[in-house]
């Protein structure tokens, strides 16, 4: 059964603004146009395309985007600024649909070392940027940066303000990755209970990585109600990087019977976009990258292997089809066992007598022990030695070469 659209979560994607901030992700036009349109075909709703005030590249960049890319809503960052908010106005004017995203630091150690404001200047300098914005773009978006070391009934002064100022996403970001989910949960109720007007707008949040619970502090806040979240592929961003998009999406899906709630998000596309990006950025993800990375269908336990060519569900909790790859995989190394030996022999259509199967097997053991990763056509060699000496015919075998082995 569908999760009806008002109670699924949205997926604001700011690869190209957040993501980029990454040390080392620094994409030119043509590939962040070229990275919107994988975005666009993954069914993001909201594409952060950058932050035109910040560079005539990036201005240009965030214009491209919105002139070409078509279905979600394009979003520009803009600083609580008159001058900002007119300069994102105007990259964003060919959007079918645009939304700014105005940010401002609400914490008390960014109100006192970098914005010089009091509480009252920072309500009215949020007002005043919102009032304007809300006649300029589709929607407008507030961002309490820092919101997670915020004073909990000040932020809640600020989100009300914001909301009557005419934001109708409110962001709550945890900036400096610094919450736990708990208590970043409870932040979520705590304002959904506090803030009168709170209806009137759905709650984001926007979770940095510095301790490694991005994607756990944002399942905690949709568990607590908020129905936004702002996330990139592979979890690029500033720092340790932002919520990774895949993880996110994946944990909805997998334990949608937990959540209730889902994302629209076509995740047959999340390989070809993790892969997109590290072709463009050349930022590679680890290997045991969750949902993206080559290990994470791969088996190479005996007993792993096993229980997985009887069924795949007794070691996989997703199908490699639903994010888009193409299947499982079983790697030969020093842990696997007779029967994942055997299945990659039958997938060769590599006969032979048990005896030659043990033969084999001991060498490719042996073999394991000299190397970490034995590579295809060294196990190829060995069983072509035993198998073809007795007189075998496997096309596979035929075509084997012994040099270099
Ligand atoms: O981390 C942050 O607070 C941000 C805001 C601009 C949303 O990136
Ligand atoms: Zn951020």
């Amino acid at each position: 059964m569908q999760v009806p659209a008002e109670d699924r979560v949205k997926i604001f994607d700011t690869t190209l603004r957040d993501g980029e901030q990454s040390p080392g992700a620094s994409m030119n036009l043509e590939e962040k146009v070229q990275m919107a349109e994988v975005l666009a075909q993954l069914n993001v709703d909201v594409i952060e395309c950058g932050f035109p005030a910040s560079s005539e590249g990036d201005f240009a960049a965030v214009r491209a985007i919105a002139d070409s890319v078509d279905g979600p809503t394009l979003a520009g960052l803009s600083r609580c600024r008159r001058d900002d908010i007119a300069r994102t106005e105007l990259a964003l004017r060919g959007a079918k649909r645009n939304r700014a995203h105005i940010f401002l630091a609400t914490s008390e150690i960014h109100r006192t070392y970098k914005l010089r404001m009091n509480r009252g200047e920072v309500l009215q300098c949020l007002r005043d940027g919102l009032t304007l914005a809300r006649d300029l773009f589709d929607e407008v978006e507030f961002s309490a940066e820092d919101a997670a070391r915020t004073e909990p009934d000040f932020l809640a002064e600020a989100v009300y303000e914001a909301i009557e100022a005419g934001a109708r996403v409110i962001n709550i970001p945890d900036t400096v990755g610094y919450a736990v989910p708990h208590q970043f949960g409870n932040l979520i109720r705590y304002l959904r209970a506090k803030v009168p007007n709170i209806n009137k707008a759905v709650l984001s949040v926007h979770c940095h990585n510095d301790l490694g619970l991005a994607v756990a502090n944002s399942l905690a806040a949709i568990e607590a109600g908020a129905r936004q979240v702002e996330c990139t592929i592979n979890g690029i961003g500033e720092r340790a990087g932002n919520c990774s998009l895949e993880e996110l999406v994946m944990a909805l899906k997998t334990r949608r019977d937990y959540y209730g709630t889902d994302t629209g998000i076509n995740t047959q596309n999340l390989v070809y976009a993790s892969t997109m990006l590290t072709r463009i950025t050349g930022l590679a993800v680890s290997r045991n990258k969750a949902v993206v990375g080559v290990n994470a269908f791969a088996h190479e336990a005996g007993i792993h292997q096993h229980g997985v060519l009887m069924h795949p569900s007794t070691y996989e909790i997703m199908r490699p089809e639903d994010v888009g790859r193409a299947g499982n995989s079983m790697v030969l190394g020093k842990h696997s066992g007779r029967h994942a030996f055997h299945y990659w022999m039958e997938e060769r259509d590599i006969h032979c007598t048990e005896m030659q199967f043990e033969e084999a097997f001991n060498a490719f053991k042996r073999l394991c022990d000299q190397k970490k990763e034995p590579q295809e056509h060294e196990l190829l060699a060995i069983v072509r030695d035993i198998v073809h000496t007795a007189g075998h015919t496997s096309p596979v075998l035929a075509n084997v070469s012994l040099r270099g082995v």
